[in-house]
């Protein structure tokens, strides 16, 4: 069975192994040492591992200008959001294009793996942020992310030589490689991806299966690296999304994997990033509904998915599904958009995010028709447990 080909064309495989790790581990105890925060070994890891084929290393300036301006790699390949590291001015004084760099946790001192620097360049993140965020304001959390890193970055291709260690629900951790045998084996011709950085409710629900009357299987691939502090965190999430797993969906029809990246909110950008990403793990078939990678009200309802639709579908390879704002209709009795409902506001059950987090934090559950009562109950769990664990 043939499978959608990797962005590019090839899954990139950059994970030293065996006595070649050796050597290199060695190699890097004597290079000049690149300290990596969190965010960068998690973009470190997924070009490792494929997911962000056909990046092979931080990208490099010219990359990096082609990216921000054009949306495209220098090679003319579809690319909307640079992945780059960053270096404070006196590791950037110390290294040298041409020479090799370890690549050290800040944290933990492990050497995650090695950079061959090929540019070192100063970014223009005002320009970055216009052009990726469509915003400059420190407000959005992806702009303040922006501006709070070093102001030099280095590009080049990478080598991985040890991998992060999730703490928790290591099981649901898959490559690239290993997502695209499984779905093989599932025998799944058609596989939709959906990106979640919330809860799953009965709109997330109502849209996946949707899509799921129309393709052989679906992954549920919660982003789980890292978000903004008022986001739900990834392991309150993961549990909730087993118990609904469980009650709810055919087991032989949906494939629970997490995407261990960082949360950019960059809207329409970040969706076509995201498209790209999952047809890497082997999705044929991408969801994109209201708001999609949104924060406040920096982009438009729709934004991302005319985005999406605006782009030659070979360039994108992967096919995305587009979906309405979906609300419960208390007239139909059942889960629907404006395409399918007639009704008016009035019928239709709506709560914001900030009313839901305030029911969930005094144990009230909201209604089934909002949120499944298995998963509200995980959820009250997980907030009683944080308020805890802040007192
Ligand atoms: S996101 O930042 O990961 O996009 P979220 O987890 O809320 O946020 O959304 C996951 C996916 O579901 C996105 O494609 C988003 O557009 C879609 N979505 C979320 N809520 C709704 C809704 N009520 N109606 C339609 N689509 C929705």
């Amino acid at each position: 069975m043939s499978q959608i080909k990797p962005h590019g064309g090839t899954l990139i495989n950059r994970l030293a192994e065996g006595a070649e790790r050796e050597r290199l581990l060695a190699k890097a105890a004597e290079l000049v040492k690149i300290p990596v925060n969190a965010w960068t070994i998690s973009d470190l890891d997924l070009i490792g591992v494929g997911a962000f084929s056909p990046l092979t290393g931080f990208m490099n300036e010219e990359d990096y200008l082609s990216v921000v301006d054009h949306m495209r790699l220098a090679s003319g390949l579809l690319w909307s959001i640079p992945v780059t590291l960053a270096v404070n001015e006196e590791t950037a004084a110390a290294l040298q294009v041409g020479r090799p760099a370890a690549l050290v946790g800040e944290s933990d001192g492990v050497v995650y793996g090695i950079i061959e620097v090929e540019s070192i360049y100063r970014p223009d993140k005002k320009r970055e942020a216009v052009q990726v965020f469509k915003t400059d304001e420190l407000a959005h959390p992806g702009v303040a992310k922006l501006f709070e890193r070093p102001d030099v970055y280095v590009g080049g291709p990478v080598t991985v030589l040890n991998r992060p260690q999730p703490e928790k629900f290591r099981e649901y951790y898959f490559d690239p490689a290993e997502t695209r045998k499984i779905f093989a084996e599932k025998g799944w011709r058609t596989v939709v991806g959906f990106q979640t950085r919330n809860p799953v409710h009965r709109a997330h629900e109502y849209i996946q299966k949707s899509a799921m009357e129309i393709v052989d299987g679906l992954f549920l691939n919660p982003l789980v690296g890292e978000t903004k502090s008022d986001d739900v965190p990834a392991d309150v999430r993961m549990k909730s999304y087993v118990v609904l797993l469980e009650n709810y969906y055919p087991k032989d029809r949906v494939f629970l994997g997490v995407f261990p990246a960082a949360m950019r909110y960059a809207g329409p950008r970040e969706a076509v990033f995201h498209a790209i990403v999952r047809k890497n793990y082997g999705c044929t078939h991408f969801i994109v509904g209201r708001d999609h990678a949104g924060v406040g009200d920096y982009y438009g309802t729709y934004e991302a998915q005319d985005l999406l639709r605006s782009l030659p579908p070979e360039d994108l390879g992967i096919t995305p599904l587009f979906f309405e704002h979906s609300f419960y209709c208390k007239r139909c009795g059942n889960m629907a958009s404006s395409k399918t409902c007639p009704h008016g506001k009035e019928d239709h059950l709506t709560l914001s995010g900030t009313k839901v987090r305030e029911m969930l934090r005094s144990g009230i559950c909201p209604p089934p028709e909002f949120s499944r009562p298995e998963v509200a109950q995980v959820l009250i769990e997980g907030m009683a447990q944080s308020a805890e664990s802040v007192r």
